[in-house]
């Protein structure tokens, strides 16, 4: 893909089960690259019992990585972020800086455990919503309880929430099942963003072609241009995603 903005993976070293050094994050970064990967916003796991990172710790990898990449990998553009595991704090946290939205932006990503039920993730949109954030659902296709539930994931598309499934999930659906719920949202036009979710450079790598291909076949072409690259200009400028 050309200049593709990638808002979810997991390339900054030391803080969650991701990238482990600057050298194996600048592998990731040069498969990224050579996938047409121009822009990244790092997004380390966010949770309370969990990568409770401090915040001196994130500022210290971050300056790190981008001064290696910045000589490894010339003219890719890195942005800091989290990916959120919801908890009832969150908006405290957000707003001391101990986690972090989308590239300072309005823009938060979101996560859940795969069992947590529906009422429980609708209420968190609710309640990011109302304090005036937006809250993009990262890897849709993994919760059990909106599974093949294209009027919930409208529901939650109507109160505000946005649309994130990985580029493995668009690959593997096209492959290992014919009617998949990533391939019906995307035919529904219910997706906001495509994104890597890379952890590693071997079986979790930012890797996009086989996604680009499922993609190419499934959707209309203006719609393809938004969550490839549209969308993630929109979130870059705190904009308005429809
Ligand atoms: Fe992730």
């Amino acid at each position: 893909m050309n200049n593709f903005i990638d808002i979810h993976n997991h390339t900054l070293p030391g803080l969650d089960d991701g990238a482990r050094s600057v050298d194996q994050a600048l592998s990731m970064l040069r498969i990224a690259t050579g996938q047409g990967i121009t822009e990244i916003i790092v997004t380390p796991h966010y949770r309370p019992d969990r990568y409770r990172e401090k915040r001196k710790e994130y500022q210290k990898a971050f300056q790190a990585l981008c001064l290696a990449a910045s000589k490894a990998l010339p003219g890719l553009k890195m942005y800091e972020g989290n990916e959120i595991y919801f908890f009832q704090d969150v908006i405290e946290e957000l707003e001391s800086g101990a986690c972090r939205t989308l590239a300072g932006t309005d823009y938060v990503l979101i996560e859940f455990s795969t069992i947590q039920h529906y009422g429980y993730i609708k209420g968190a949109v609710e309640l990011l919503t109302n304090e005036g954030y937006r809250p993009i659902l990262a890897h849709v296709e993994r919760y059990k309880s909106l599974n093949n539930n294209m009027e919930r994931i409208a529901e939650l598309v109507d109160l505000g929430a946005l649309i994130q499934v990985n580029a493995h999930a668009v690959e593997d659906a096209g492959r290992l099942f014919k009617t998949s719920f990533v391939k019906q949202l995307l035919k529904g036009e219910l997706v906001h963003f495509i994104a890597t979710d890379a952890h590693d450079e071997d079986k979790r790598a930012p890797v996009l072609d086989g996604c680009e291909k499922r993609l190419k076949k499934w959707c209309r072409e203006t719609y393809l241009r938004q969550i490839t690259g549209g969308n993630q200009r929109l979130l870059l400028q705190n904009r308005y995603i429809d």
